[in-house]
């Protein structure tokens, strides 16, 4: 008997498209203009591509930070964890993942030889990114790991996704959601994340989340305006996305790309600043829209933390940091929890 070892399965809770019309609609009739509470939308196939781009420019440090850290800490909280079943929330192409694969197996065969594989569980929005990914893995990994995929949004599908993960209740399982995309979200949001993801731990279970750090002013808005110009054509990506899905007449030329650092709030915001006085047409809301010359529209917001507010965090949602860990110069963190 062969035991597939793939499987793809779909977590949807609404009509997308309607939830992307009421959540544009709120968020162009906001005062300011506020496309920042939906970041998903920032990354269509398009806007996927600009962002893998974005990891890789010099300005950029996240990412090879937190690979970094990965590279170095996977080991110690695999052997502090005892996880062998790793879930992935916003999985995209998995490319920090296999620092934490390699040392759950590893693991597992120092400590219960021979006995059962490795469970990946990555969620992700993008079925392509899903099953490529998936596939990249279970090749180099062949007989050692198990893939059971979900396609979804890691918000709205998060108790689905932890309901249906668990597998053998024993060796727990490593809760991962890495890039820093937590800081997308507003403390309130934030929150309540915080708080579902909590309540859906079992025992056993760890959660590692990965956070960017507080730092000068000055490399946080080179990290979000890079001199190549990728963040902006990023940002300006929304427009089309925009224009193609829901019919909008907005031309990205006539916006401009701008990024600042809110040091009291702690957080990176992200706006498109209309160059000129102009009324754009968005068909599928019935509406034209009316920006002043100078006008804003912000599209993303990205918190920054400290040990202090990520402990915090922790703490109000009934978790408890057991680490940050980071890198030599404090760029980033990961933050490792329980229930207990
Ligand atoms: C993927 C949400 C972590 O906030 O740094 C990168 C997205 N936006 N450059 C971030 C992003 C502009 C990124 N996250």
């Amino acid at each position: 008997m062969t035991r597939k070892r793939v499987t793809v399965a779909f977590l949807r809770e609404k009509e997308e498209l309607a939830q992307m019309t009421e959540d544009v609609r709120a968020g162009l009739l906001g005062k300011p203009k506020d496309l920042s509470p939906w970041p998903k939308y920032l990354y269509d196939e398009k806007g996927s591509e600009l962002f893998e781009e974005i990891t890789a420019l010099p300005e950029y440090y996240q990412t090879r930070t937190e690979l970094l850290i990965l590279e170095e800490k996977a080991p110690e909280i695999v052997a502090r964890t005892h996880c062998r079943e790793l879930v992935e929330l916003g999985s995209g192409s998995a490319s920090k993942t296999r620092t934490l694969l390699d040392a759950m197996i590893a693991n597992r065969e120092s400590s219960v030889p021979g006995d059962g594989q490795v469970r990946y569980v990555p969620l992700d929005v993008s079925e392509s990114a899903l099953r490529s990914s998936a596939r990249r893995l279970l090749e180099e990994y062949s007989s050692s790991l198990e893939i059971s995929g979900f396609v979804g949004d890691f918000d709205l599908s998060l108790e689905s996704l932890l309901a249906r993960s668990r597998g053998a209740e024993k060796p727990g399982r490593l809760i991962i959601f890495l890039g820093g995309t937590i800081g997308n979200f507003k403390p309130e949001r934030r929150q309540k994340f915080l708080q579902r993801l909590r309540g859906g731990l079992g025992e056993r279970d760890y959660l590692l989340i990965g956070v960017d750090l507080v730092k000068d002013a000055r490399i946080l808005e080179a990290a979000y305006d890079d001199k190549t110009g990728i963040t902006a054509r990023f940002n300006k990506n929304l427009l089309n996305v925009l224009n193609r899905e829901l019919g909008g007449e907005f031309d990205p030329d006539l916006f401009a790309h701008q990024a600042h650092y809110d040091a009291g709030a702690a957080r990176i915001e992200m706006w498109l600043d209309s160059k000129v006085r102009q009324k754009v047409a968005v068909a599928a809301l019935g509406l034209e829209v009316s920006f002043e010359a100078g006008e804003g529209m912000r599209t993303e917001i990205s918190y920054k933390f400290t040990l202090e507010s990520v402990a915090d965090a922790f703490e109000k949602a009934g978790l408890r940091l057991l680490e940050l860990y980071t890198d030599e110069e404090n760029l980033f963190g990961l933050a490792l929890g329980t229930t207990r």
